[in-house]
């Protein structure tokens, strides 16, 4: 969880740094799993830098997340192999019976739904991940069936 006090330590222990931003992100990355607004506030605030600033540089490097992930994270495979073996099909439906779209995170928390450009899995097509889990030749009802746990 976020916490003030405990950020603007965190600022601080790199503050001294020649570029202490980068490090001071990766660190908020670490500790808080991603970047929010509060947190690019407060940076900002601390290092004399504009919200704009801050903001740029965090999008510039797409390892930095801007939102909390939810409890799990769904990975969809949407590239060729799973394209062609119906996976667009798979990917509305996951859509639909998570109530999110790619990109997004269910309200409750519970999963963060994201495309991903070949898991390697072509063989098995049309293929997901659901955390560490690799789910293979997916259809209707195992996509269902995916959904359920991935709201669990
Ligand atoms: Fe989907 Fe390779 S294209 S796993």
């Amino acid at each position: 969880e976020f916490d003030e006090d405990d950020a603007i330590a965190l600022v601080e222990e790199y503050k001294h740094l020649e570029g202490p931003l980068l490090p001071i992100l990766h660190a908020f990355s670490h500790r808080y799993g991603y970047i929010g607004d509060e947190a690019v506030r407060l940076i900002a605030g601390e290092l004399n830098l504009t919200r704009a600033e801050v903001y740029g540089v965090v999008s510039f490097y797409h390892d930095f997340k801007r939102e909390p992930h939810g409890r799990h994270v769904l990975k969809v495979c949407r590239a060729e192999a799973c394209q062609a073996a119906g996976g667009d099909a798979i990917a509305d439906s996951l859509e639909k019976a998570l109530g999110i779209k790619f990109g997004e995170t269910s309200a409750d928390g519970a999963v963060t739904l994201e495309a991903v450009y070949c898991l390697g899995l072509c063989a098995t097509a049309p293929s997901a991940m659901l955390d560490d889990r690799i789910i293979g030749r997916l259809n209707q009802p195992r996509a269902k069936k995916l959904a359920a746990e991935a709201l669990l």
